[in-house]
Order: structure tokens, then C-alpha cells, then sequence
């Protein structure tokens, strides 16, 4: 059996950490509140020069450091963004050049924070269909720039940065098993941007409404989002043929620590193999699952055979989830 393989990762924050202090000097908020509710402690944010390609690009040199490749025997670059360097050329043109890879074919997915989700899904199907290519898919966020940072409900939970991981097909045992995609369109209005698209393009009015930054009811979300999680974390389990015990680590979207908790109770898996590290990131969106990823696997926690349970969340809605065979 061939499967698509992750056979090196990389990862990228930018170095100006945003503490929750500071942020009790910019909102009505406390460290107290934001810690309790949401399990983050610090974000990293970007200086105003750099683009969402700068941070995919430093991830992608460090995951082709790791496999020894040069960018030009990449056959695509996928990446998962809802804050791209512009709406178009999509923002893997601009990895693709910034790097490289020239014979590379570079595409977007916008799918909230579920996107890096679809982005290994979109590498499985292109291995399967010929097992030679070399895959980098990645996700990257600059959400610090489209942050209210008057809405004390949203800039306490989002932060910036990167991941990538390269995929290639392989015989054996080894890689993903399986991914699972969903979405619901009906419920948009709980995470949206309305400024900028067809829909409200720029003018005065949009600014001074502040519509190009992210609204959410954060409250209905979290509820749609646990049952999300669990929902597609059983799914992918029931797929494989899996229990919750077969899984040695659960590597979530880190939206929120009491979601994943909560998920996490619904489908009875111990929280101690649940990676998290939302404390010192935040929500970097769709760049959440391959930080982590990158993570884990530089500390050499992730051992060849683990079984690694993903899922994710986020604006659409949608939601995700696969299992990787380390
Ligand atoms: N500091 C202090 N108080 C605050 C803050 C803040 N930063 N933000 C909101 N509050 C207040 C509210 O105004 C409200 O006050 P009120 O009772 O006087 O009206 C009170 O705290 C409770 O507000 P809730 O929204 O009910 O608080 P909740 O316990 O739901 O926590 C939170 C809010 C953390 C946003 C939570 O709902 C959440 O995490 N939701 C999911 C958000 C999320 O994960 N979004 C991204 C998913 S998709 C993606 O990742 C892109």
C-alpha cells in the first residue's frame, strides 16, 4: 500500500511576544480572565512590514533544511490562509517564488482554521495519484492584522505564525490513513470578516465600521465547536477501526483549551496526550495543527508507528479531522 508520507516539518513565530499584561493596558481584560476562558498566556505578533509569505517561508526553508531537499524538487505548494498577502496571487505563488521552487504548481485553500486539514487531505490524493511527488503544504496566519484590537472578546485569542510539512508517497504502513472534511455555511455569521469581498468591497464606510477585521460569537462557536470536534475525532477513529486508547497523541486546532477539553471528554480520551501549546502561541489559525506538528517532532516526541489523531475547526463553519500513522 502506498501512502503519503510527512517526511519533514518546519515551523516559524515571529520574535515580539504580546503578553496577556500588555493586553489588560489595551482592553477592559485581566490575565486572570483570559487564562481561565481560554488557556493562552502569550501570542507572537508580526512588525507591520512583514506579510503572511515571509513567516511560510521561513517554516518551508527549515522543512526542506530537514529533508535534504532542495525547494526545486517540489512538484506543489499548498498552503491554508485566511489572512493571505493579498486576495490574489494566491499566497503560495508567492512562497513558490520566494523559495524556489520552480516546477512547483502553488494553490491556496481558505477553509478557516480548518484549512491545513484540506491542505494534507488535497497531498494524499496527489501522492496516491503518483507516488513520486513532493508535497509541501503548509499553514500561515498573520491574524494580528485583522484584529479588532478594541474587541476585547477577539484580540486576547489570536496570534501569527507558520508551519510546513513535506509529504511524499511511500510503501508500508506509514503516513495518512485517512482524512475527513466537513462544512456547514449556514452558521457563517458566528466567524466572519465582512469587509474587503464582493459582498462589502473597501470604501470609507467599511473602514470606519471597522469591517475588516474578524467578528465572532465567540459563545455559539464554542458549543459548535466541541460537538465539531468530537463528532469528526470519533469519525476518523470509526473509519480506522481505532478506539481512543490506540491513539498516542491528539494533535488539535489550538482554538481554546476548554474546547478541547470539552471535546476531548466527549469521545473519553485523557488530555494528557492531547498536545497543546496554545499557552504560548494563541490561535494562529490555520497554522495551529503543523506548529505543533513541527514541535513534537523536533523534541522527538513523535516515534515512527505513533498513532497521531488530528482535528480542527473553524469559520464557515467547518471542521476536520484524519489519522497519521507517524
Ligand atoms: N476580558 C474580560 N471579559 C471579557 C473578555 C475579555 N477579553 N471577552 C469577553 N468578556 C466578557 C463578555 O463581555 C461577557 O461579559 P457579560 O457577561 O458582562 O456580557 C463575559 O465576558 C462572558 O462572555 P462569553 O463570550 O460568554 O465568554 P466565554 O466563556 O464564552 O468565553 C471565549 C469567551 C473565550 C471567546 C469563548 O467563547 C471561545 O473561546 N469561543 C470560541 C472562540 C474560538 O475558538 N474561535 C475560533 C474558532 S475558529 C478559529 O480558530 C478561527
Amino acid at each position: 500500500m502506498i501512502r503519503a508520507r510527512i517526511i519533514s516539518t518546519g515551523s516559524y513565530v515571529p520574535p515580539k511576544v504580546l503578553t496577556n499584561a500588555e493586553l489588560e493596558k489595551m482592553v477592559d481584560t485581566s490575565n486572570e480572565w483570559i487564562v481561565s476562558r481560554s488557556g493562552i498566556r502569550e501570542r507572537r505578533i508580526v512588525e507591520r512590514d512583514v506579510a503572511t509569505s515571509d513567516l511560510a517561508v521561513q517554516a518551508a526553508l527549515k522543512a526542506l533544511e530537514m529533508a535534504g531537499m532542495s525547494a526545486e524538487e517540489l512538484d506543489f505548494i499548498i498552503t491554508g490562509t485566511n489572512s493571505p498577502d493579498m486576495f490574489f496571487p494566491c499566497t503560495s505563488c508567492f512562497i513558490q517564488s520566494k523559495i524556489g521552487a520552480k516546477k512547483a504548481a502553488g494553490f491556496d485553500i481558505l477553509a478557516g482554521c480548518t484549512s491545513f486539514i484540506h491542505t494534507l487531505s488535497m497531498a494524499d490524493k496527489f501522492i496516491k495519484e503518483d507516488p513520486k511527488r513532493k508535497v509541501m503544504v503548509l499553514g500561515a496566519e498573520i491574524m494580528s492584522k485583522i484584529t479588532d484590537w478594541k474587541d476585547r472578546g477577539t484580540c486576547v485569542l489570536f496570534g501569527d505564525g507558520a508551519g510546513a510539512v513535506i509529504l511524499t508517497g511511500e510503501e508500508g504502513e506509514r503516513g495518512i490513513l485517512s482524512t475527513h472534511l466537513h462544512s456547514d455555511g449556514s452558521l457563517w455569521e458566528l466567524l466572519y470578516m465582512p469587509g474587503g469581498g464582493s459582498a462589502n468591497p473597501p470604501s470609507h464606510e467599511t473602514i470606519e465600521k471597522n469591517l475588516h477585521c474578524i467578528k465572532m460569537a465567540g459563545n455559539q462557536l464554542f458549543k459548535v465547536a466541541v460537538r465539531a470536534l468530537a463528532e469528526v475525532s470519533q469519525e476518523a477513529l470509526d473509519f480506522n477501526g481505532l478506539k481512543s486508547e490506540d491513539i498516542d497523541y491528539m494533535i488539535p486546532h489550538q482554538a481554546n483549551t476548554r474546547i478541547l477539553e470539552a471535546a476531548a471528554k466527549l469521545i473519553n480520551f485523557p488530555t494528557e496526550r492531547m498536545y497543546l501549546n496554545i499557552e504560548r502561541f494563541g490561535n494562529t489559525s490555520s497554522a495551529t495543527i503543523p506548529i505543533a506538528i513541527d514541535e513534537m517532532n523536533r523534541s522527538g516526541k513523535l516515534k515512527p508507528g505513533n498513532l497521531i489523531l488530528l482535528c480542527s475547526f473553524g469559520t464557515g463553519v467547518t471542521w476536520g479531522g484524519g489519522v497519521i500513522r507517524w
